[in-house]
């Protein structure tokens, strides 16, 4: 949501595609921050994660192009102040310097975070979309959802089994 002016809910509907505009905003800017990530990290693994979730990340763009059409609603954004903070704190760790491991597990950090705003904010959107009796939308939420959720999974098992024992 916006620092200025109020949002009005009247119904489930107008939180629903506020909640989309917001997730809009927050993708959208991911995608720009991810190449970021990557280039910062130095595990192939790690920098191969992060290249993966890029991809996913334009394709979950994608995904909520399909589901504001089944509201007729054209694409719009609403500044996601959660996610933009979230990326300037990943960009503390970006600009970061010192011990190569330390710094991908620093990374790891802040991407999940990153996950599981995602997860929270999905999550939602899918619950919605289940309420409203809006089925594609549910259906492409859910795909999106899982995705999130296995990302954050894969960054765990790196974070587990490199780059923590690695920088310890
Ligand atoms: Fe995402």
């Amino acid at each position: 949501m916006g620092l200025l002016g109020s949002e009005t809910f009247n119904s489930l509907d107008d939180l629903f595609l506020h909640e989309l505009e917001d997730i809009y905003d927050a993708e959208n800017r991911l995608v720009k921050a991810l190449p970021k990530m990557r280039d910062a990290a130095t595990e192939p693994r790690l920098r191969e994660a992060f290249d993966e979730h890029l991809r996913e990340t334009e394709h979950q763009i994608e995904r909520l192009d399909i589901v504001f059409k089944t509201l007729d609603k054209k694409p719009e954004r609403d500044t996601c102040e959660a996610m933009k903070g979230l990326i300037s704190e990943g960009q503390d760790m970006i600009d970061a310097k010192g011990d190569d491991h330390a710094k991908d597990a620093a990374l790891i950090a802040a991407a999940q975070r990153v996950e599981h705003y995602e997860m929270a904010a999905y999550g939602t959107a899918h619950n919605l979309a289940l309420r409203l009796g809006n089925q594609e939308a549910a259906n492409q939420l859910k795909a999106t959802l899982d995705e999130e959720k296995s990302a954050d999974a894969k960054l765990n098992e790196i974070a587990e089994s490199y780059v923590n024992t690695a920088a310890a």
